[in-house]
């Protein structure tokens, strides 16, 4: 069997059998899942552009399930896709052949919160929102946030090393997450689920499982640092007429505002014609070329309102700025916020939806849209730009009514190429997933791919955990 568009062989992994089916209904009784239609949601991904056709989805609750599970698959040679929210937006999390799909739908508890320190610790199943619900209740919130969090789950945030909207104030996952769970291939779990602000006790292994994409081991429970509840949060949502002036905006404010700035995003018109058309979103601020959504958290809020507003009339008298307004109740701050996080469910309206994530010096980041539209003319419907500015990632999506072969041989290597021209990252947050692993070259040197495809042989040495993902494949079988 191969996948058509992108012609790669299935490896020799064992067909999954009743007598399989049948030692997992004993292991997770009633909780595994057959059935053409009843598996048919957990085998297409969310941006419906990859489809795997898996005839098993298991839903363990417990770790001791999980290393079941894959105790057997690794000894009866069965591939095994780990799903958590099905959020991906790379084709990672759904199976490319007939692996089995693991999903963490039911380890959804958390384990403890203690609120002199901040750390949670959770089941990896466990919904972002559903997370951050019961944080803010008790004053605290999640150190991340990203638009699909009413699907995502803590554990597919860890295996992708997701960052989202909040990466400018508490940084990545990579210094918040303090300890992972994880059952790798054989079945053997490893507990580094430290709950310590400090710990250098060896190599920090948790790292290597954070972004891995499930292609290392299966995150079972996470331990996070969760910072305090602002007491006063704004928003200000703002035009500027020139990707110069976003820039220009963006150090002045990050001047003036200073340890507040909780955020700067951005977006262009044609995003904002998107929400516009496809969501009947309106905004109370038209007619720009660019959009800067600026948010501060702080403690204080009449501290917090003079330091906006000294930088507001500053941005404005010195034309940066030429519309904007700003928003301190919650019910105005979360329809700004949907302006720009209901872009991707916006942009699949359109039709076919390339995307790419990217990682650039900032000063260059809008010069790939602009390139990008030149060269493709008429050929895309629309080429927009919008991202987390602040963290020097463009988000370039690019749309067409339906997939095209050409096109998308217009639009790549030429993007990959443009980006490791100017240094930057071929996937800054969403990873390399199926989409885009045999790219991995632009943005990393041989030696390192090599290495990491000695860590996958060593922890994963039948390399049965999400098979075809991540690291590229050996050349005579990527004839892509
Ligand atoms: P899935 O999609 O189920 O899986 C993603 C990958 O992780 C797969 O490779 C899968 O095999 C693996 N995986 C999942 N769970 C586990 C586990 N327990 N153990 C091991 N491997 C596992 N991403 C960002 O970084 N920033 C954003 O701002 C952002 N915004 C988004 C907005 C929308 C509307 C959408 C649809 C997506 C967005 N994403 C964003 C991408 C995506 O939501 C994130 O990557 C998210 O972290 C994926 O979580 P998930 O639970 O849905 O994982
Ligand atoms: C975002 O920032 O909106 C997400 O990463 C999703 C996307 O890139 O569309
Ligand atoms: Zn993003």
């Amino acid at each position: 069997a191969t996948s058509e568009r992108y012609a790669v062989r299935r490896l020799p992994f064992a067909r999954l059998g009743d007598s399989d089916v049948a030692f997992f209904e004993r292991v997770m009784p009633g909780r595994v899942v057959t059935g053409e239609e009843e598996v048919k949601p957990f085998n297409v991904d969310w941006l419906k552009s990859v489809r795997g056709c898996s005839q098993l989805v298991l839903k363990p609750q417990t770790t001791a399930e999980v290393s079941q599970v894959l105790r057997y698959c690794y000894e009866k040679n069965l591939a095994v896709t780990p799903q958590g929210g099905n959020t991906g937006l790379v084709g990672g999390s759904v199976p490319v052949f007939d692996e089995i799909i693991l999903s963490t739908a039911l380890m959804n508890r958390v384990i403890s919160f203690d609120k002199v320190s901040g750390i949670l610790v959770c089941q990896a199943g466990c919904v972002l929102e559903r997370l951050s619900e019961y944080l803010e209740e008790q004053g605290f919130i999640m150190p991340l946030d990203l638009g699909a969090k009413g699907s995502c789950h803590i554990g597919g945030n860890m295996a992708t090393n997701a960052g989202g909207l909040r990466l400018l104030r508490y940084g990545s996952l990579r210094g918040t997450v303090l300890g992972l769970e994880v059952v790798l291939a054989d079945g053997s779990a490893v507990d580094c689920l430290a709950s310590l602000r400090k710990d250098n006790t060896g190599y920090d292994l948790k790292q290597l499982f954070i972004g891995s994409e499930g292609t290392l081991g299966v995150i079972t429970a996470v331990s996070i640092l969760c910072p305090q509840k602002p007491k006063a949060v704004n928003v200000a949502f703002l035009g500027c007429q020139s990707f110069a002036k976003v820039l220009e905006t963006f150090t002045t404010c990050r001047a003036m505002l200073g340890e507040i700035l909780s955020a700067y995003e951005f977006m262009d018109e044609k995003c904002m014609e998107l929400v516009e058309r496809h969501l009947k979103l309106s905004s109370p601020v038209a007619g720009s070329p660019f959009y800067v959504l600026i948010e501060t958290s702080g403690s204080n809020s009449a501290h917090d309102e003079e330091k906006l507003n000294n930088f507001l009339e500053q941005a404005t008298a010195s034309g940066l700025v030429t519309d904007g307004t700003v928003a301190t109740d919650d019910k105005k701050i979360k329809a700004l916020w949907s302006l720009r996080e209901r872009i991707t469910e916006a942009l699949t309206h359109e039709g076919y939806v390339y995307k790419y994530d990217i990682s650039l010096p900032v000063g260059r980041l809008y010069d790939l849209v602009t390139d990008m539209r030149a060269r493709l003319g008429q050929s895309a419907k629309r080429v927009v730009g919008y991202g987390h500015l602040g963290d020097g990632n463009l988000h370039l999506n690019i749309t067409a009514e339906s997939y095209s072969h050409s096109l998308l041989d217009a639009i790549e290597p030429f993007v990959y190429e443009w980006t490791a021209r100017c240094s930057g990252s071929i996937s800054a947050e969403h990873g390399l997933g199926f989409k885009k692993k045999q790219f991995i070259q632009y943005s990393k040197p041989s030696e390192a791919v090599a290495l990491m495809q000695r860590f996958k042989a060593m922890l994963d040495p039948k390399g049965i955990l999400n098979p075809y993902k991540t690291l590229p494949s050996a050349p005579e079988s990527s004839t892509r």
